[in-house]
């Protein structure tokens, strides 16, 4: 390739960036460095997270947050229900881990989430008497509130199924304030759901939301995206995108999920 040609690409695929959906891949630029072998990824995050939950009681939207009690949770959308920023421009948010799990378990937690604190202003610290925490339990699933609630609340990362980077990534940016990538209000453009593909009393997941997509381009590659079976009725594909992007990677935050940390607490 000559350098010309080499250069003209760099720009197409720059300029495409501010356009265009972000294909598979894209999250590259956020990945993790050194922390060990990334996990091969033999199923897609839906599968991993809806599987999980098929044993738990709760009622779970969109496959994997839980109501509220006290109110409703579409208004908890990108401007409400934000973690406070302390006068250090860093956003603390206290979380305690249940003694159920293992060092190990502890450890791949932490690990996942410095993951998110190394490139934000997201700050995870170990609970001491605040009053609004994030408590990790060992319960049936991988689940979470949607931004934060108020006081204690839960976010299950069952330990067979839900300890994988991308899992636990996924349950805290729920907690964080952000919903499913494939729920967003423009996202028509850019897949397709087939409806007569899942049972109907699930259909209800894949209502539009009205969201604040901070400018920000749809992301194929987030860790937010559910995969092409996502409740789906006998394997049939539910979600197919409109262009050959994959969709449903588990691996970590993408890209774009990191920018939109940074640009919705304005780190
Ligand atoms: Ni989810």
């Amino acid at each position: 390739m000559t350098p010309f040609v080499s250069v003209l690409m760099l720009l197409l695929a720059v300029s495409r960036a501010q356009v265009t959906p972000v294909p598979d891949g894209g999250e590259e630029q956020a990945s993790g460095s050194g922390e060990g072998p990334e996990e091969t990824q033999t199923e897609d995050i839906s599968v991993g997270i809806l599987t999980s939950n098929k044993k738990s009681p709760k009622f779970l939207f969109e496959g994997d947050i839980q109501a509220p009690k006290t109110r409703n949770a579409m208004r908890c959308w990108y401007n409400s229900c934000l973690w406070r920023k302390g006068t250090d421009g860093k956003v603390s948010i206290a979380y305690k881990v249940s003694h159920q799990f293992t060092p190990e378990e502890v450890q791949a937690i932490s690990n996942a989430l410095k993951d998110i604190e190394s490139k934000t202003c997201i700050r995870f610290v170990p609970r001491q008497n605040e009053y609004d925490y994030i408590s990790v339990e060992n319960k049936a699933g991988c689940y979470s509130y949607l931004g934060k609630t108020g006081g204690r609340q839960e976010l299950s990362l069952q330990r067979y199924g839900c300890l994988y980077k991308g899992i636990i990534q996924h349950e805290f940016l729920h907690s964080l304030g952000f919903k499913h990538e494939q729920t967003r209000s423009d996202r028509d453009k850019y897949v397709r759901i087939n409806w007569a593909n899942m049972d109907q009393s699930m259909a209800y997941n894949f209502h539009k939301a009205d969201t604040n997509n901070l400018n920000t381009p749809y992301d194929y590659s987030s860790i937010m995206h559910y995969g092409r079976t996502a409740f789906s009725r006998y394997g049939w594909e539910t979600i197919t995108p409109l262009s050959s992007a994959n969709i449903g990677q588990r691996r970590h935050a993408s890209y774009w999920d990191i920018r939109r940390i940074n640009l919705l607490y304005r780190c």
